[in-house]
């Protein structure tokens, strides 16, 4: 026993669940939430799990104004037996209360929010789909809602969890994809909120891949933001490159998301003994090593696409990266990862938890 307690206040009907082989990302949701509230002066309280339904804020709360929000994305799988699995909860809602930290919102307990997400699961645990290259995707996300036109931190939050069935994150599954390297526009600044999941860092990111969409490109490559030389991003993940055997990562420097599959594809690759190296890599060195025949392999990671081999990426000039194909060593990456996560395989870091 842990000692907390959650109020369950279940639904009387329950929905019609779309079909899990064709499922879209984000677009379904289950029949049940988790909630809480937090008060200054008294912390949080009333965690409670409840129908699925539309929250009510005043058109002043800080959230709508000035963004004070932030989010994580994990998800649960189906073993073949029929039990449900969780990656590496632990690191999500670490990250939570580090990005809450540096949105001045307060500091959950860890702990009540991973119970809180088992019990919901439990509720909800036939969402989970079941068909291959499936997953029920894990939206907790904080938000303020003190009814105030002032800038400064809110007095009240809500902590919900929704729950989503979900297929690939991308139309191009684990087929690779298109990606435009960014110059004019930048997604985060060093000493900015690059490295907290907050809902300003993506509102930003929209031009861009506006732009870029409609020249044919399903991502952009983000550059830094102070030279708009150094590799930082794709999209929505982080990035890895393979050039001349080695793998290489642009390192944490605090406008780059601390990405948990990013952080897994590293210690995958140094238990095959595969060179992996986290550092400042420029786009000029890309260049370089795409001309020279070097660039053997690119590929962004995330919860929600996992692997997303590139297959091209422009800069100056069109620069296919393994005649556009999936790389042997992404597609190794890919099995091996979701494997893990679904319970087909061996899990050799014990990174799985069981609901
Ligand atoms: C994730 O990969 O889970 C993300 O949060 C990226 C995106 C869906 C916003």
């Amino acid at each position: 026993m842990n000692g907390y307690q959650i109020e369950m206040n279940l639904s009387h009907e329950r929905k019609q669940k779309p079909a899990f082989d064709n499922l879209q990302f984000g677009r379904n949701f289950t029949d049940h939430m988790f909630i809480m509230d937090y008060t200054e002066g008294k912390g949080w309280h009333d965690p409670r799990i409840v129908p699925y339904q539309p929250i009510t804020l005043d058109p002043s709360a800080t959230i709508f104004h000035y963004g004070q929000t932030v989010f994580e994305g994990l998800k649960a799988y189906q073993t073949k037996d029929e039990q449900i699995l969780l990656f590496r909860p632990n690191k999500n809602m670490e990250r939570l209360n580090r990005s809450s930290a540096r949105l001045c919102m307060p500091q959950i307990d860890e702990e009540l929010a991973l119970y809180g997400l088992k019990q919901l699961l439990n509720v909800d645990r036939d969402w989970v789909p079941n068909v291959e290259g499936t997953s029920l995707y894990i939206r907790p996300f904080i938000i303020s809602t003190e009814a105030h036109l002032g800038v400064s931190p809110s007095l009240t939050y809500q902590f919900i969890i929704i729950l989503s069935p979900v297929g690939a994150y991308y139309k191009e599954g684990i087929n690779p994809v298109k990606i435009a390297v960014e110059t004019e526009f930048v997604r985060a600044v060093r000493g900015g909120t690059g490295n907290a999941k907050t809902a300003g860092n993506y509102a930003a990111s929209l031009k861009a891949q506006e732009v870029a969409s409609k020249s044919g490109y399903s991502q952009v490559l983000w550059l830094d933001g102070k030279e708009n030389k150094y590799i930082e991003e794709v999209g929505s993940m982080n990035v890895f490159f393979k050039i001349n055997g080695e793998v290489i990562t642009p390192e944490l420097n605090g406008s780059i998301l601390d990405g948990i599959t990013r952080d897994s594809i590293i210690q995958l690759l140094k238990l095959w003994n595969i060179p992996v190296i986290e550092r400042k890599i420029s786009i000029e060195e890309i260049y370089q090593a795409s001309k020279e025949g070097k660039l053997e392999e690119a590929f962004g990671t995330g919860t929600a696409a996992v692997i997303s081999p590139i297959g091209e990426l422009f800069w100056q000039e069109k620069l296919v990266v393994n005649n556009g194909e999936t790389g042997s060593l992404s597609k190794k990456l890919y099995e091996t990862l979701t494997g893990i996560q679904n319970g087909s395989i061996v899990d050799p870091f014990g990174w799985r938890v069981l609901v």
